[in-house]
């Protein structure tokens, strides 16, 4: 039975009791979303919002109220932020999930001779998958430890407890994460998807595990039962890519059926899915690759190969493109890339273990899985196929690796290389619009228990001041606002992961004001609030230390998704944006990032100099 887990994980336990996430006081809160949001709104709403907020915060007042309730609230949960932030985030709400919500991991080009060659390495990364998550089962996954600022404190492992045992099944208003129980045994085998067809692979059969040689050879049948093309089913994967309403409903008329049913059950229980893709006939760069990975190029090419509802999806192209498309609400992206990271040092460390072939005969040819269809469902699947196509057509990507220094140059300079980095991000955006905007940085918060993200509020005044100088200052007036700039966003990124963020804390207040049944207090109806939320730049850290990227969409309309991994050397970014905006362009982003590196470089190279020689 699957359970929605609210208890500690049972079985061995981390050896380390970590605290709960704090809530923050009310008025520092108060204050720093005065100080985020002055100079991004117009003077005139500012001075609107400032009194809406003082009198939130007065002594008596609503705030205050909410305060407590939230006090409360964290004595008597592990974590009191993490379902308000779950729904909030993910299972509330609509979008599709290709491109709006589920990142990627693009794994290094493969270079296949042949289908059975890209077989092989399937068949090896799912052996790879096995052994890791046996290490989740039986507990021996080493902890965590922070990196970087605040170092060597040791995180809450709990996101990895999710990877392979949850799913994101669609509602009406609201989705559900479904987990099961670790180790069940209604989760032994995964599906995998090939030319739209879905087959189930039984990774036990007789109370044995299956073998790597034995899985080959149930790809294998897979394949030519794919290639049947009398047997052939519609792509049902295409309503997965539809928004969650719409998929949600297109489920009810399915389930009527009990041969669907039985279809979606299977699915909904599997470890993970494994898309088994043709060459999509795109030319195979680094931009088509995050592309295939994000929405699988619609329905004519791989987008219907797949099932988005599922956390861990992956992809092996026969053209060697690889990598893995994941559902977002169980997991961050950092633990995504440390079960990657592993899956591609097993891939490259260990040898293929395709040696002895045993009982191969007797291993039941997979199920396809059936599917029943009517006029109706059939429109559905077309309407599906249009919307995932609109997608398609819509995103502007660009992957881009900016190669003329890295993160050391920046260490040198001592200065942080995260916040230069987003700094450099605010001056392309500033380059490009002309102002500021709602900018998201996803900050870690695992230092406390069940802890996920909080948002550094990147747009800080000032980053604001230095854009500005950027344009028209003395390089020593230049170089002054860069070092305030740095040190408001190191500032800012250490209260996000101490549990002092003010995003997290404010969805905190709004959500107990709506359990309490209260009119939604002014604060959180106010334009400013409304503005403080679209994040025209959402952005990401996800670095790697074997050769691979990550990549996401835009969280808005006309805005900038932007994913990026710092190296020594380099910096490899993902740039993604809709053409249907008249305010972004991917390519044009990338342009004056590069350029400001380049500038910010320089700056930093003169202001170094000595005096005399200056
Ligand atoms: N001078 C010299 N070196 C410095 C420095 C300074 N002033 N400040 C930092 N550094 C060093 C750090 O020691 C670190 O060294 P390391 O590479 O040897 O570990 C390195 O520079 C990186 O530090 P920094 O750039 O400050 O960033 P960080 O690693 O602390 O990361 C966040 C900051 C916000 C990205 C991180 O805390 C975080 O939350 N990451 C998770 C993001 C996430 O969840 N992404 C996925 C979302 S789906």
């Amino acid at each position: 039975m699957p359970i929605l887990e609210r208890e500690p994980p049972k079985g061995r336990r981390e050896s380390y009791v970590l605290p709960k996430v704090p809530v923050p006081p009310l008025k520092q809160t108060l204050d720093m979303y005065l100080s985020c949001m002055k100079h991004l709104v117009k003077e005139e709403q500012y001075q609107k919002t400032k009194a809406i907020v003082v009198k939130f915060g007065e002594p008596g007042g609503t705030g205050e109220l909410l305060q407590k309730k939230l006090l409360e609230r964290s004595d008597k949960t592990y974590n009191w932020v993490y379902d308000y932030w779950l729904e909030d985030m993910y299972l509330n709400q609509r979008l599709a999930l290709p491109v709006n919500s589920n990142p990627a991991m693009v794994f290094p080009k493969q270079n296949f001779k042949d289908r059975k060659d890209s077989l092989r390495f399937a068949a090896h990364l799912i052996t790879g998958v096995l052994e890791y998550k046996e290490r989740i089962d039986t507990r021996v996954l080493p902890v965590d430890f922070a990196r970087g600022q605040l170092a060597g404190t040791p995180l809450c492992m709990k996101q990895y407890y999710r990877l392979f045992n949850t799913y994101r099944l669609p509602g009406h208003k609201r989705d559900t994460l479904v987990i099961h129980k670790p180790g069940s045994t209604e989760q032994e085998h995964i599906i995998v998807a090939c030319k739209n067809q879905f087959f189930v692979l039984d990774l036990v059969v007789n109370k044995k595990k299956l073998k790597e040689m034995d899985i080959l050879t149930q790809l294998e049948k897979i394949v030519k039962m794919a290639e049947n093309s009398e047997e052939r089913q519609p792509p049902f994967g295409l309503l997965t890519s539809d928004g969650r309403t719409e998929w949600a409903q297109a489920r009810e008329v399915l389930i009527k059926d009990s041969v669907n049913r039985e279809s979606l059950a299977v699915i909904e229980k599997c470890l993970c899915v494994l898309c088994l893709d043709n060459p999509s006939g795109m030319e195979v760069g680094d931009t088509s690759r995050a592309l295939l990975m994000l929405h699988g190029g619609g329905h004519e090419k791989m987008g219907a190969n797949r099932w988005y509802d599922k956390p861990m999806q992956f992809i092996v192209g026969e053209d060697g493109v690889c990598g893995t498309v994941c559902e977002h609400s169980p997991f961050e992206g950092i633990v995504l890339v440390a079960c990657t990271e592993y899956l591609m040092k097993f891939m490259t460390g260990s040898p293929s273990k395709m040696g002895r072939a045993t009982s191969v005969s007797e291993l039941p040819t997979p199920a396809r899985l059936l599917w029943k269809t009517t006029p109706h469902i059939q429109d559905l699947l077309k309407a599906s196929a249009e919307r995932l196509q609109r997608l398609v057509r819509d995103l502007d990507m660009d992957v881009h690796k900016f190669e003329v220094y890295g993160k050391e140059f920046i260490k040198k300079q001592k200065m942080s290389p995260d916040a230069y980095i987003q700094v450099a991000l605010q001056l392309a955006f500033y380059r490009c619009n002309g102002r500021l905007v709602s900018t998201y940085e996803s900050a870690s918060i695992r230092r406390f228990h069940e802890g996920r993200v909080d948002n550094i509020r990147s747009a800080t005044s000032e980053a604001l001041a230095f854009v500005k100088a950027m344009t028209d200052e003395k390089d020593s007036e230049k170089m002054k606002q860069l070092w305030d700039a740095i040190n408001a966003q190191t500032n800012y990124t250490i209260t996000a992961i101490t549990g002092l963020g003010i995003d997290n804390h404010l969805l905190g207040l709004r959500e107990i004001a709506q359990e309490l049944k209260m009119e939604r207090p002014e604060i959180f109806t106010d334009e400013t609030y409304v503005a403080s939320n679209q994040f025209i730049l959402s952005t990401s850290q996800v670095p790697t230390t074997v050769e691979m990227f990550c990549c996401y969409g835009p969280v808005v309309p006309n805005g900038y998704g932007c994913c990026y991994n710092p190296q020594s050397d380099h910096l490899l970014f993902s740039v993604t944006s809709f053409h249907g905006s008249t305010e972004t362009c991917s390519a044009v982003f990338i342009k004056a990032l590069d350029e400001g590196l380049v500038e910010m470089r320089d700056l930093c190279r003169k202001s170094n100099k000595p005096q005399s020689i200056n």
